[in-house]
């Protein structure tokens, strides 16, 4: 890919957009740009129309989303469903009428069945029921990925969706109301132990398995898709590994330092019991993960601590 490509990063002050764009610009690309949502409102068709064919990008990396936890999925089904379709649809229709050449589409591995066998393959998609707490942002990426597909197959065009498992890193979302599982327990360990070692109070029983890859390393699989024409529509990214919830949270209190201790509630809810993607397509392909999990939670610790009083408050 020629580094004076003009590469739009939808998203771009996001934990995964602005880890795509430190990436580009580490790897000498020099015509990266980006709007904040105050900027461009990507729910507004008509303004991603004329922004796109203004800006005549030749790469457009969608990673701009409503996103949250379990709670704020379950508490704003419309605004998961509604807002994501907008960004989403919008940006792809205009990308394509504007003749952009390469389209990253960024979804989630909660677009994959509940009860679907693990690890998780490409081909399970649409096979079965999703998991209700989170459908109504699995429906939207799912419309996501068949646009890419639905492109390709009328079109021929280079446009791709890439899968993250869950994610976790620098410039992570560590409001509890609205935040994933791990920025959640750094912040709850953290606080405790600050709070003189006061119990942990943490949702549903534990047992669930989880896989979780640093953002950086996404980053390298976005540039990897960039770099590539690769051949499908549809690719896992993630580790390959998973943990336990609760080995999870053993984890982050040994980092933390917090000594008091971890009550389960269970009567919050588990989620899926097991998400674990299957990455071998990706690997086949020549990508890996490089980050181990106790270093990355250990790096997002200390990015945590050094920006503790301007770590992003998500309102919805
Ligand atoms: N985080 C994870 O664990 C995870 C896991 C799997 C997949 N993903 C996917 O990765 C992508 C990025 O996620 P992330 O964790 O980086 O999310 P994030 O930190 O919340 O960033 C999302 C970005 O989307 C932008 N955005 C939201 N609504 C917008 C709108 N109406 N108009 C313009 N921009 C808008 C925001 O822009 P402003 O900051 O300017 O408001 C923000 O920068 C998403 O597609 C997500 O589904 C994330």
């Amino acid at each position: 890919m020629n580094k004076d490509k003009k590469i739009y990063i939808a998203g771009h002050n996001g934990m995964v957009g602005s880890a795509v764009y430190r990436a580009l610009q580490k790897k000498g690309y020099t015509n990266i740009i980006g709007k904040s949502s105050k900027e461009l409102d990507l729910k507004e068709q008509a303004a991603v129309r004329e922004f796109m064919a203004t800006e005549k990008p030749d790469v457009v990396i969608d990673a701009a989303a409503r996103v949250g936890g379990i709670l704020a999925n379950n508490d704003y089904p419309y605004q998961f469903l509604m807002e994501n379709m907008l960004i989403q649809n919008n940006l792809v229709d205009a990308a394509l009428k504007n003749n952009v050449d390469k389209f990253i589409f960024l979804g989630s591995s909660c677009i994959y069945p509940k009860y679907a066998p693990q690890p998780l393959k490409e081909e399970y998609l649409l096979t079965d029921s999703l998991e209700p707490t989170n459908e109504w942002y699995a429906v939207a990426k799912i419309t996501g990925v068949k646009a890419t597909e639905a492109i390709r197959k009328q079109f021929g065009k280079d446009y791709v969706s890439l899968m993250p498992t869950n994610l976790y890193g620098t410039h992570d979302n560590f409001d509890l109301n609205t935040s994933h599982v791990l920025p959640a327990m750094i912040r709850k360990f953290h606080e405790a132990k600050q709070n003189g070692n006061t119990p942990v109070v943490l949702w549903g029983s534990g047992t669930p398995m989880r896989e979780f890859l640093f953002v950086d390393d996404m980053a390298e699989g976005v540039i990897f898709a960039l770099e590539n024409v690769l051949p499908d529509n549809l690719y896992n990214v993630g580790t390959g590994e998973d943990i336990t919830i609760k080995e999870l949270a053993e984890t982050i209190q040994k980092i933390t330092g917090h000594t008091g201790e971890i009550i389960w509630d269970s009567t919050k809810p588990d989620g899926t019991p097991r998400k674990l993607m299957d990455v071998s397509k990706m690997h086949g392909l020549g990508w890996s993960h490089k980050m181990n999990l106790e270093q990355g939670i250990s790096e997002t610790y200390n990015w945590f601590l050094d920006n503790i009083e301007s770590v992003k408050k998500v309102t919805i």
